[in-house]
């Protein structure tokens, strides 16, 4: 383990194991589609780099630059669309990928935009669902773990910077 990590709270494997039943989840649904995989850098690459990879499906992979945390550990509150121009998705079935459902402003944020441009439907899926209320009205359609309110690094997840590459999700040393 990290020196900089107090806990472990969801292994490799586990990670492993419940993406392989939320992929089958989205199979369900998508099986037969073209889909338009957004993924929301920097902190879903991760994530999406191995959840797209248990999707056998036509796919086209985009990615948005979304900024919410600004390198502190609690939420500015405001999201920032980083890129000058979005994905065309007019007409298309869009997945969009997150690490994390926090206070739900960026998958809001992100989802409302794509229905703008036209997207003909936009469901969204994320590793990690803090159990919390949320001030905006958003659900991931599709959610690999549920976890309390605590600051999480590592598989994408990011402190400053770093930690992004650890393999498992953990809490931070104080
Ligand atoms: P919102 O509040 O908009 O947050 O749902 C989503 C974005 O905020 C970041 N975030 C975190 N990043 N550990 C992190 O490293 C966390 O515990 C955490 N909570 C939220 C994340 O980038 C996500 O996309």
């Amino acid at each position: 383990m990290h020196r900089d990590v107090e806990k472990i709270l969801i292994t490799e494997e586990e990670i492993r194991q419940r993406l392989d039943v939320v992929a089958q989840k989205i199979l369900l649904e998508f099986a037969d589609d073209e889909l338009v995989v957004v993924i929301l850098l920097k902190g879903a690459l991760v994530f999406a780099a191995d959840m797209c990879r248990r999707l056998p499906v036509k796919m086209t992979v985009e990615c948005i630059n979304v900024a919410s945390y600004h390198g502190d550990i609690k939420s500015s509150g405001k999201v920032k669309f980083l890129d000058a121009k979005l994905p065309e998705v007019a007409g298309k079935k869009v997945l969009v990928m997150d690490d994390i459902l926090d206070t739900g402003l960026t998958m809001r944020a992100v989802v409302d935009s794509l229905r703008e441009l036209g997207a003909s439907e936009v469901k969204g899926c994320v590793l990690l669902n803090k159990k919390k209320e949320r001030s905006v009205t958003c659900e991931a359609d599709y959610r690999a773990f549920d976890i309390e309110d605590e600051f999480v690094i590592g598989y994408g997840l990011d402190f400053q910077g770093k930690y992004r590459n650890l393999p498992y999700v953990g809490v931070m040393k104080q």
